[in-house]
């Protein structure tokens, strides 16, 4: 969900619907806002659906009774209760004065949820939100924190368990707005006689770069003038501020048809910036508290992550077990501690997660932690919970991503687990100082490669055109080319909503076959002719395979791969690099592939169905 809270000197209802547009990646269930609007009462607007649904009620209603200069809204993805007006956020209390936002789950929210009904409250939602309202409304009113607002959320907030961020107003307190959060994001925006609350800077960046990252378990009041923080029990604590390091042009689409396209044509910048700062004699990480030793010790790695970020993991076992000699599991981070993996002191988990924030990877890196095992984090965003969490950090600069489905982030998450492969090689000594140089500049020229690939976005959108009515499309590759196989069906599946499946080339035989019928489109990732000449010849007997069985073959291969033309219905030719760095180019005509079929099928681009950008539960 996205969160925005807003007091200053501008109309809020402005900033705050600003706000949220800039954070519906976060969500598009339903949307609301509430707005202290002087009176006795607050402000309130909800509506299911996009976030234009709202604007529409907004617009259809009295401006005046919206007026005010602060506030706060909500962008809702739906984990409790169906994504209905009923259920959209805020929720009030009985009495209309006192209005909440929260993003998490209240797992304790069915006992909360008794003890009110036993007291006579009756809930209007379904949520494990509203009961949040009831009970801030009844510690204010009465008892230990009665009249004070940042102690009673902080005293309602330790009650909690579970994962959330919490926005609270109270139509009696028009001059402050309080917030706490537990697991889920949480950032001040330090403006000139206005202060903003949001889940992510983007909400604010047209207007201020100076934030403020909160902690666990914390609570900050916000005022037109400034902020204070304190932990539940109300003990003032220390802040980290930091500068957003870019700016509004990065979250506007600047001409482009959607975000995604934008987003997929930075890349070459995005993976440039990764590298930039991390290597020079050596590795360098953003934040090591790991010794030398400690990572000489490493004698076995797992990486954990979700969705894209985990085909990026997929490719980091090929570079480290290769460069470093040390066995690599990559697993999904829902499962992974759920199946008492054997984790120690000499075991790394690398956590690879854009947003920081992803529930299923910060519980991931919470079990590796109580399991004493080391924990290395690739975020995308800094500050973020599971860097928080982590021994050591690796940035990924990619900038912010606002298409939902992952692309320049996936190069960068790639590009950094191959300098986390680096790091381990330089503190285990498999390799020599010159030759970690020549692996770092071949990837350092992979920005260019990234660039001259881009010049395939052209035949991919017309490719794009002609399959976007098909029922299903299928994805082969071997070696790195295989989890790249996964990523371009996963992208094809959450954009296009249409069927499709990656498979490991040679495992095709072996069941997958089967789906081949005349005119099936199948998209085949070709290793480098030169690189991996053995593998290449492998993958053209699969190509001939299909093609007997009547697939419409659509080939990625190297410029210059004569070997494959003749059995390539289409031919996609990106530039041939390193065999392990192919997954940069070739992702490329892949991720604009699943963009223009869902452009095609008339879908929104940026924002599928069903999804949001980062899932902060379980
Ligand atoms: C969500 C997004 C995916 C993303 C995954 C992991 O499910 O829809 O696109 O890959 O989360 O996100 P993270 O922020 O942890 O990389």
């Amino acid at each position: 969900c996205g969160i925005v809270g807003y007091l200053g000197h501008r109309p809020a209802l402005d900033v705050v619907l600003q706000g949220l547009r800039r954070l519906e990646y976060r969500g598009y269930d339903s949307a609301g806002i509430a707005l202290l609007n002087g009176s006795d009462s607050l402000a309130v607007e909800r509506s299911a659906g996009a976030l234009s649904n709202l604007e529409e009620r907004l617009a259809a209603s009295e401006r005046e009774h919206f007026a005010g200069s602060g506030g706060m809204g909500h962008t809702r993805w739906a984990t409790h209760g169906a994504p209905n007006d009923r259920n959209a956020h805020p929720h009030r209390d009985h009495s209309g004065r006192v209005a909440v936002v929260h993003n998490g789950i209240i797992e304790n929210f069915a006992a909360l949820r008794a003890e009110l009904e036993a007291d006579g409250v009756e809930l209007s939602s379904d949520t494990d939100s509203e009961i949040v309202a009831h009970l801030i409304a009844r510690a204010y009113e009465a008892g230990e924190t009665a009249g004070d607002l940042p102690a009673t959320l902080g005293r309602i907030a330790d009650r909690l368990t579970g994962a959330f961020t919490l926005v609270v107003t109270h139509a009696a307190e028009p001059e402050r707005i309080v917030a706490a959060r537990r697991s889920s994001p949480l950032v001040v925006g330090v403006g000139e006689g206005e202060t903003f609350l949001a889940s992510d800077v983007a909400a604010f960046i047209e207007h201020t770069r100076d934030a403020v990252e909160l902690g666990q378990d914390q609570v900050v009041t916000i005022t037109r003038e400034g902020y204070r923080v304190t932990d539940f029990a109300g003990a003032e604590v220390e802040t980290k501020p930091f500068t957003v390091d870019w700016d509004l042009s990065a979250a506007e689409k600047g001409g482009h048809d959607y975000f995604m396209l934008k987003e997929i044509e930075e890349q070459p910048e995005a993976l440039a910036n990764t590298l930039r700062g991390h290597f020079s004699d050596g590795v360098v990480l953003d934040e090591q508290r790991l010794s030398e030793q400690d990572l000489r010790d490493i004698g076995k790695v797992f990486v954990v992550a979700c969705g894209t970020a985990y085909h990026a993991g997929l490719l980091a076992k090929y570079a480290i077990e290769h460069w470093c000699r040390i066995p690599v599991e990559v697993e999904l981070a829902s499962e992974f501690r759920y199946r008492d993996p054997v984790l120690g002191r000499d075991t790394l988990v690398v956590a690879i997660s854009q947003s920081g924030e992803t529930a299923d990877t910060l519980e991931a890196v919470r079990h590796a932690r109580t399991q004493h095992a080391r924990v290395l984090a690739i975020s995308n965003t800094n500050g973020s919970q599971i860097p928080r969490e982590s021994d050591a950090v690796l940035y990924t600069h990619a900038g912010p991503e606002i298409g939902v489905a992952a692309t320049k982030t996936f190069l960068a998450q790639i590009a950094a687990n191959y300098l986390v492969g680096l790091a381990l090689a330089q503190a285990r000594g498999t390799k020599y100082a010159e030759e970690l140089e020549r692996e770092f500049e071949e990837l350092a020229a992979m920005p260019e490669a990234v660039r001259s690939a881009l010049s395939t976005v052209g035949k991919t959108r017309e490719l794009a055109a002609r399959f976007s009515e098909s029922k299903a499309v299928l994805f082969l590759g071997r070696h790195v080319g295989y989890p790249v196989a996964l990523e371009g069906a996963l992208k094809l599946k959450e954009l296009a909503y249409m069927h499709a499946e990656g498979f490991a080339a040679g495992e095709l035989k072996h069941g997958p076959i089967a789906l081949i019928e005349e005119g099936l489109p199948v998209v085949v990732n070709m290793p480098s002719n030169k690189g991996s000449s053995q593998l290449h010849a492998k993958l053209v007997s699969n190509i001939r395979e299909i093609q007997a069985r009547g697939a419409h073959t659509i080939v990625i291969a190297e410029e210059g791969d004569d070997a494959v033309r003749p059995f390539a219905d289409e031919l996609i030719e990106v530039p041939a690099v390193p065999t392990l760095l192919q997954p940069l180019v070739s992702a490329v005509p892949l991720q604009v592939l699943a963009a223009e079929v869902a452009r095609n099928r008339g879908y929104d681009v940026d924002k599928p169905r069903n999804l949001a950008k980062s899932v902060t539960v379980e």
